[in-house]
């Protein structure tokens, strides 16, 4: 039994992380999809929020019953220990991806020999999406459908109305 994890902010979840999720499903037979807890980064979504949003966007996915939910704080090479991992996933858009995945990917096979760092090419679709983006788009009333399942674009236009309302 080959377990990877996909780790991220997810903030939120877009069309083209469920495509490297999807991708994954193929190549692994369970994928553990991690929230990170990252006290860097001001997320939109809370680590609950965001959690749910996957588990209900991965359902719709042909392999939902091999693919699990979860958050994780501290270092991943931990948690992907912790959950006999043999890979951690990342998805490389573009070549500006390249050098910090590049850094990631190093240090962490220093910190953890037996963890791959596995990296998966979204559909050309999505090589321009990002989180951000996505955000930004919704903040000013976008249509944001095609880049995220139709939960988050729901969650999202919540969400800023109710910072409107603040
Ligand atoms: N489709 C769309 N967007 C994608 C994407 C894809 N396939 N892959 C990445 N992205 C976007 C994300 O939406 C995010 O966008 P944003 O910056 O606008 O929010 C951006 O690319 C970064 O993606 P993400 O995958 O969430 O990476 P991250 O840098 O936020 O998180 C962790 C990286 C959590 C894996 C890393 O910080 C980590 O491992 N932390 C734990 C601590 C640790 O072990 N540190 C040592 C590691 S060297």
């Amino acid at each position: 039994m080959k377990v990877a994890i996909y780790p991220g902010t997810f903030d939120p979840i877009t069309y083209g992380h469920l495509d490297i999720i999807d991708r994954a499903t193929r190549l692994f037979d369970r994928i553990i999809v991690t929230v990170a807890r990252n006290p860097a980064k001001q997320p939109l979504f809370s680590v609950d929020e965001r959690v749910f949003m996957i588990r209900q966007c991965v359902d719709e996915l042909e392999a939902a019953s091999r693919i699990e939910v979860e958050s994780f704080e501290g270092l991943i090479v931990d948690y992907a220990r912790s959950k006999k991992a043999v890979a951690i996933i990342r998805g490389l858009r573009a070549v500006s991806d390249f050098e910090y995945e590049f850094q990631m990917a190093l240090v962490n096979r220093q910190l953890s020999e037996g963890i791959a760092t596995v990296f998966l090419m979204p559909h050309e679709h999505y090589t321009y999406l990002n989180s951000s983006i996505v955000r930004e788009v919704a903040l000013f009333g976008g249509d944001v459908s095609n880049f995220v399942p139709p939960l988050v674009a729901s969650l999202l236009k919540k969400k800023f109305q109710q910072k409107n309302q603040n």
